[in-house]
């Protein structure tokens, strides 16, 4: 079937971006909502621990709050990480994240980490900035299996990737990114899928929009990086809870970025990371938030309390009540946030599919889509081999 016309798309989710009554009445169903949920409703048990192996980066990226984090550099203690996977296990939580803020390959037991998640049975995703990615440490990471791994590519062109991303060497960025791919290629743990057999881990490129990014810059990306990933995730940059103004990088818009900051945090809808996720910072800080730079959503600590106790824990509870109200008095971090305006409508995912239509990329996950479903093949004994694990 062919895709609606990308002008058509484009003037809807024009539509439904700006029209602020559109938000308002999500806005009002929340509200609504909070009448018969003053907690919102709360899960049994976390969806997914988000872990941070180290908040220390090589990168001083412009839209990033990790340069202006006054918590020292720590490092996450192995026995620390082992406590946590075997209490994840035992509860049954499904997913593990292994980034937040920092730069995750820096962290020397880094595949070690991945491979005992995966072990114990995890869905595993983690975020690089694909710098560091020396022939030894890609092939590490690779061979441990993580489900998803992304490499975070913001443009094609070098010069203006090291004004948005100072203390990036491009070339050792590509090359990283292109290690990735062969060792994928060549040793990558095969994994069954609903579409057949292929190689983890899945590599999807994420892309931050800064005001360097235009039709022609999208020309170029695709160009460069688009034969060495499976997919691609774009977005904005939000406020990291008021630690990044982004100001040098943002976009031109013709309201003033200050009053969009402010009717963005006015606008907002509830942030999902209380009712989904419990986030280990390397300190063993217990926290819910993916931008706590300072610890400031603390929640307690790993392990003098456990997942359990944390997540239905009194702190966590007076969270919820915060955005479900809205107050956000007694948490400042949240109310310097924009993401869950920027986040939580979801237009990252239709700008990034008018993107991937207008420059005719296709997600290497729909060419794996074999003709049958793998069970279909199996009972047949037909290969079950999908032809790119090869
Ligand atoms: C904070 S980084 C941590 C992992 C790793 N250092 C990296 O660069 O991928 C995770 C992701 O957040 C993105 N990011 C950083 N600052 C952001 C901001 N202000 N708004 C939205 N995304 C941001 C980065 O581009 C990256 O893809
Ligand atoms: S985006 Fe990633 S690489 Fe850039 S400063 Fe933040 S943590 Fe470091």
């Amino acid at each position: 079937m062919r895709p609606p016309p990308p002008r058509m798309e484009s003037l809807k989710s024009r539509f439904r971006a700006t029209i602020l009554p559109y938000h308002a009445w999500k806005h009002f169903r929340t509200v609504l909502l909070r009448r018969t949920h003053p907690y919102g409703i709360v899960p049994d048990r976390p969806q997914r621990v988000i872990v941070e192996p180290t908040n220390a980066c090589n990168l001083k990226c412009s839209y990033c709050g990790n340069k202006d984090m006054l918590r020292p550099w720590t490092y996450l203690k192995w026995e620390l990480y082992e406590k946590l996977i075997g209490e994840m296990q035992a509860l049954g939580v499904p997913r593990l994240t292994l980034h937040t803020i920092g730069e995750p390959t820096l962290h020397p037991q880094l595949p070690k980490m991945v491979a005992l998640a995966k072990s114990a049975g995890f869905t595993v995703t983690l975020s690089t900035n694909g710098t560091l990615l020396t022939d030894e440490r890609a092939r590490a990471l690779v061979e441990a299996g993580p489900d998803i791994l992304s490499v975070s590519v913001d443009l094609a062109d070098p010069e203006a990737l090291k004004l948005v991303r100072p203390g990036i060497d491009p070339a050792e960025m590509l090359a990283g990114l292109g290690r990735l791919r062969r060792f994928r290629d060549e040793s990558g743990p095969q994994s069954d899928s609903p579409w057949g057999v292929v190689r983890l881990p899945s590599l999807v490129a994420t892309c931050v929009v800064t005001r360097y990014w235009n039709r022609e810059e999208e020309r170029r990306w695709f160009a460069l990086y688009g034969p060495l990933i499976d997919d691609v995730f774009i977005h904005w940059p939000n406020s990291h809870a008021g630690y990044s103004k982004a100001e040098p990088h943002r976009r031109r818009s013709w309201l003033p970025a200050r009053l969009k900051d402010w009717i963005y945090r006015r606008a907002r809808y509830s942030c999902s990371y209380p009712w989904d996720a419990l986030f280990l910072l390397s300190d063993g800080t217990m926290s819910v938030c993916r931008f706590d730079f300072d610890a400031r959503v603390k929640i307690g600590r790993y392990p003098e309390q456990n997942l359990l106790e944390l997540w239905h824990g009194q702190k966590m509870m007076s969270l919820r009540k915060a955005h479900m109200d809205f107050d956000f008095r007694d948490w400042s971090t949240c109310d310097d946030c924009n993401a869950t305006w920027y986040e939580n409508r979801h237009d990252h995912f239709r700008y990034t599919q008018q993107v991937k239509r207008r420059n005719a990329f296709v997600a290497r996950r729909d060419m794996w889509l074999a003709p049958e479903p793998m069970a279909e093949r199996r009972r047949k004994g037909v290969g079950t081999t999908a032809s790119y694990a090869g």
